[in-house]
């Protein structure tokens, strides 16, 4: 258990759900980790639950809405361990009542999400990016969304913040990769993480699984596991992509059950 053997990472929204699974993933694979999130008491117990199984990790608190809050997390993160060789930006925000349609999205909104969502992206980058040159290389990972791929009846906000994630993430990788810096997204799609268990009716999880090309849900360590790959040297050739983890949710023309219903009629 030793892909990540001599990195330093900084993961961000790491005291729940994507965030924790890569964090314990990155420590179980030799990772130093920062633990950066709003909830700092989660964040303490989640560094201390790797201390506690024999891994490197501390937290700190972030507000990933503000650019001084990002700063200070990535300066942070080489004070505890002398360099950083890895980003996970990965918090994101959502927001049912306020996010809707074209017409109807509220625009402080709006705002609000794009601050969260899309600019603390480029913020850590940019934190970062000196540091991980002084280290010699090193891999943004961003956390996108499947909603960042398709149109949507709701969430106009949250689909284009990710959407933005997915070429922020190319533009990172066009500009740094003569750095050996390399720059990916993952888009999750519906991930079972406690908050999506808690909040989400039964009715609606089994609409999502219906669609699954597979026959279950994703969980937070499919991202993790996903993740810990691009920050691996396993994946020193990639860069700039964006994986989707998404059970093979949208990968179907969406016309395909009702052309199976006609082609079974047609034969009868
Ligand atoms: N769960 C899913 O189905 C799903 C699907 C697609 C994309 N995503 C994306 O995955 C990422 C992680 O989501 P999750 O499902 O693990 O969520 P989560 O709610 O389980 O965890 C998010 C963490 O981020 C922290 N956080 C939230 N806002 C913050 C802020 N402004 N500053 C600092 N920390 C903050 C929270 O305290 C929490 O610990 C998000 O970017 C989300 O958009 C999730």
């Amino acid at each position: 258990m030793t892909r990540l053997k001599g990195k330093v990472a900084l993961i961000t929204g790491g005291a729940s759900g994507i965030g924790l699974s890569t964090a314990n993933l990155m420590a179980q694979e030799g990772a130093k980790v920062v633990i950066a999130d709003f909830n700092a008491e989660g964040a303490r117990e989640a560094a201390e639950n790797i201390k506690n199984q024999g891994g490197e990790a501390v937290s700190v608190f972030l507000d990933a809405g503000d650019e001084v809050s990002i700063k200070e997390a990535v300066e942070f993160t080489v004070q505890q361990y002398g360099k950083l060789t890895t980003l996970f930006s990965n918090v994101g925000s959502t927001n049912l009542k306020k996010d809707l349609d074209i017409v109807n999205v509220d625009l402080d909104e709006w705002d609000r999400l794009m601050n969260i969502n899309l600019k603390s992206v480029l913020l850590g980058s940019r934190f970062a990016i000196p540091h991980m040159i002084n280290a010699g290389g090193g891999s943004i990972i961003n956390t996108a969304s499947m909603a960042g791929f398709a149109g949507d009846a709701v969430r106009v906000a949250y689909g284009a913040s990710k959407a933005g994630v997915v070429n922020l993430t190319k533009y990172i990788a066009t500009q740094y990769g003569k750095h050996n810096i390399r720059s990916n997204a993952v888009a999750p799609g519906l991930i079972l993480t406690p908050a999506a268990k808690n909040n989400m009716p039964s009715e609606v999880l089994d609409i999502f699984e219906k669609y699954n090309a597979l026959p279950y849900h994703g969980e937070p360590d499919d991202i993790g596991h996903t993740v810990v790959f691009l920050a691996s040297d396993e994946s020193k050739f990639i860069t700039g992509q964006t994986i989707q983890v998404e059970g093979g949710h949208y990968i179907a023309n969406p016309t395909a059950p009702d052309f199976e219903q006609f082609m079974k009629m047609a034969q009868q």
